[in-house]
């Protein structure tokens, strides 16, 4: 029987993924089919039951849903606990379980980009809201030599590091964008998970890197435009960067993997959203 997958979130129309998934489904000859659920805030609730009733095999969270959804599945994973947000669900013979594989995703696409091992690096990580949740929790589960959150409300930053420190000791430290700018030098790893710099506000930078190593490697997790001007900033400084597509593709592919427990062709499906993008390279 054709298996049904789906998105669950609020807008969804302009989502990628049931391209990405759907194309995989096809490619690994799954039976399965994905489909983008518009659902709004108050109706989660009628959502999640009707996937059970429904027997959905697996799904995506989008926002603005990510938390919300935690306290209506069976059970939720280790890390997704500690980042505190899901965006992957599992049904398991009717048990819903929750993952979150923004994080991973996020590693294992800027692990490619990597010179040397993260576990030396020192890392900051600018913004605090929950896309700087899951890539602080899973560097500082990797056990980066430094982590800093820098964000323009320092109040976030210490929540994430006060949150992550319930469950584990970490050496994390907080500062605001103007210290983190001034500090920037000592960073092998820079990245955004602020909107700051996303279509249509593609002229706006989260941070100035002029104090930035030559050796340093910026990233962002905006995708959209695929090269942010924080990105091109460090092109024209010639330093490495790293863009947002590889962490979509890459959480889309690791919840792909446990849904069906296929790996799928990343390489196919970043050719797919750089398309969609209307970007060439990576
Ligand atoms: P997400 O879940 O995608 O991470 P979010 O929870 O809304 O989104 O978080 C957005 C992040 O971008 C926050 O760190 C926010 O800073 P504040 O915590 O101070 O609000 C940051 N951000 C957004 N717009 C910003 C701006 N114009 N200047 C500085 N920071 C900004």
């Amino acid at each position: 029987m054709n298996k049904l997958f789906g998105l669950l979130g609020h807008p969804v129309g302009h989502s990628m993924s049931p391209l990405m998934h759907n194309d995989a489904f096809i490619h690994l000859g799954i039976n399965g089919y994905y489909h983008a659920f518009d659902v709004h805030e108050e109706k989660l609730k009628e959502a999640i039951g009707a996937f059970r009733l429904f027997n959905i095999a697996g799904f995506n969270v989008t926002i603005p849903h990510k938390v919300a959804i935690m306290e209506l599945l069976d059970e939720i994973d280790e890390e997704a606990k500690m980042i505190g947000a899901v965006n992957t669900v599992v049904n398991m013979e009717g048990r819903l379980i929750g993952y979150n594989t923004d994080g991973r995703g996020y590693l294992s696409s800027l692990q490619k980009t990597l010179k040397k091992p993260l576990s030396g690096s020192c890392v900051l990580v600018i913004g605090a809201g929950g896309a700087a949740r899951a890539v602080a929790t899973v560097l500082a589960n990797e056990g980066v030599a430094r982590l800093t959150i820098a964000n323009r409300t320092v109040g976030k930053a210490i929540q994430i590091k006060e949150n992550y420190q319930t469950y584990r000791q970490a050496n994390i430290d907080v500062a605001s964008l103007q210290e983190a700018e001034e500090q920037l030098s000592i960073y092998d790893i820079v990245i955004n998970t602020t909107s700051i710099g996303m279509s249509p506000n593609t002229e706006e930078v989260p941070i100035f890197i002029d104090n930035a190593h030559s050796d340093a490697v910026i990233s962002d997790l905006i995708y959209n435009p695929i090269q942010t001007s924080l990105l091109i900033q460090a092109q024209l400084r010639g330093m490495k960067t790293h863009n947002g597509v590889g962490m979509f593709v890459e959480q889309g592919a690791l919840a792909f993997q446990l849904w069906t427990g296929r790996y799928p062709d990343t390489e196919r499906m970043t050719q797919l959203v750089l398309k969609q993008l209307g970007g060439r390279t990576c």
